[in-house]
């Protein structure tokens, strides 16, 4: 690749330049529920991307999927990310933050309010935390998809229409000012967050309620979409012609299937989670056709700065 990369031109997010369209993908690496300096290490060497999506952050303490995942609701949370934003900014990067609400057990119809009102709160630290905006993640098999999915549907009784909780959801959430992308993806698998997962793919009532749903969205700042496990360029085609914002593709990007897609233009963005985990230096290594390093996902988890920093 040269400088003709199209993955390495500016573009224009709302009233953010991105100097590039190589976003880092939000990425759950379980290195602690309050940002360190460990954190403030690994967004910052990865500074140079066109936008960072921090890894999924709890909007409540009422849903802990599993340890050493960060949120968003306590004073010292905020405060050890207001640590990495100020430095992610200093090196001249962007940084948003996906709020996350695993949904790992029942939501009463009575506790919906409350949850729409923990992702205000959590949005409304985002910005005291420093963030440049913020992500709903409504993708996977987690809270929100439960309610958006049909075959994962076993809230629609407890609240509405499909779309309503995401859709109120963002109300909320575009209240505290914030910036708000939304990710998005009618291909789920149970193990959606950490590939390779089997595919899953939608059947036709399923697209045509995404559809719905993407038609619906009031101007979100980005929709980022996750494509199938199995990759296809056409299944992003179908949401550039209902979404004529901000789009950020992603799923199994390789740096030649990324280029094409922003070369054609279906997509304005894309977005990477393994090559950036092994590839602090991912725009470098594009601007200098360089091979990749090959992340190792035995360190997925783990814990400390080996495979993470
Ligand atoms: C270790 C790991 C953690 C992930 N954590 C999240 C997460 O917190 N939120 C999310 O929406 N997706 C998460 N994902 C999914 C990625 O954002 C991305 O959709 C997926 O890895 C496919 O992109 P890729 O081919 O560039 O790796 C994770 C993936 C990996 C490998």
């Amino acid at each position: 690749m040269s400088q003709g990369n199209p993955l390495l031109r500016p573009a224009i997010l709302g009233d953010l330049v991105l100097p590039n369209r190589v976003v880092m993908a939000p990425t759950t690496r379980c290195r602690g529920s309050v940002p360190s300096d460990l954190h403030a290490l690994h967004y910052a060497r990865r500074a140079s991307a066109g936008l960072i999506i921090a890894e999924g952050t709890l909007i409540s303490p009422q849903d802990v999927p599993f340890p050493n995942v960060p949120g968003l609701f306590t004073t010292a949370q905020v405060a050890g990310w207001r640590r990495v934003t100020d430095l992610v900014h200093s090196l001249g990067g962007r940084i948003f933050v996906q709020l996350w609400h695993a949904g790992t057990r029942p939501l009463p119809s009575s506790e919906v309010t409350s949850t729409i009102a923990d992702y205000r709160t959590a949005a409304a630290n985002a910005l005291r935390a420093g963030f440049d905006g913020v992500e709903i993640a409504a993708n996977g098999t987690y809270l929100i998809a439960q309610f958006l999915n049909p075959r994962l549907n076993h809230r629609t009784d407890a609240y509405g229409e499909l779309p309503r909780l995401l859709l109120d959801i963002l109300d909320a959430v575009h209240s505290t000012g914030a910036r708000v992308g939304v990710r998005l993806s009618p291909y789920w698998s149970p193990t959606d967050s950490a590939p390779p997962c089997p595919d899953y793919f939608p059947d036709e009532e399923t697209l045509s309620h995404y559809d719905d749903l993407v038609r619906r969205l009031d101007s979100p700042a980005y929709l980022h979409l996750r494509g199938p496990a199995s990759f296809d360029l056409d299944a992003f085609s179908r949401y550039r012609k209902l979404f004529d914002g901000f789009l950020i593709a992603n799923n199994g990007f390789s740096p030649d299937t990324a280029s094409a897609a922003v070369e054609s233009d279906l997509a304005d963005a894309v977005s990477f989670a393994r090559h950036f985990i092994a590839n602090p230096d991912l725009v470098t290594r594009f601007a200098l056709t360089q091979e990749l390093a090959v992340a190792d996902k035995a360190h997925n988890y783990t814990g400390g700065p080996i495979g993470y920093i």
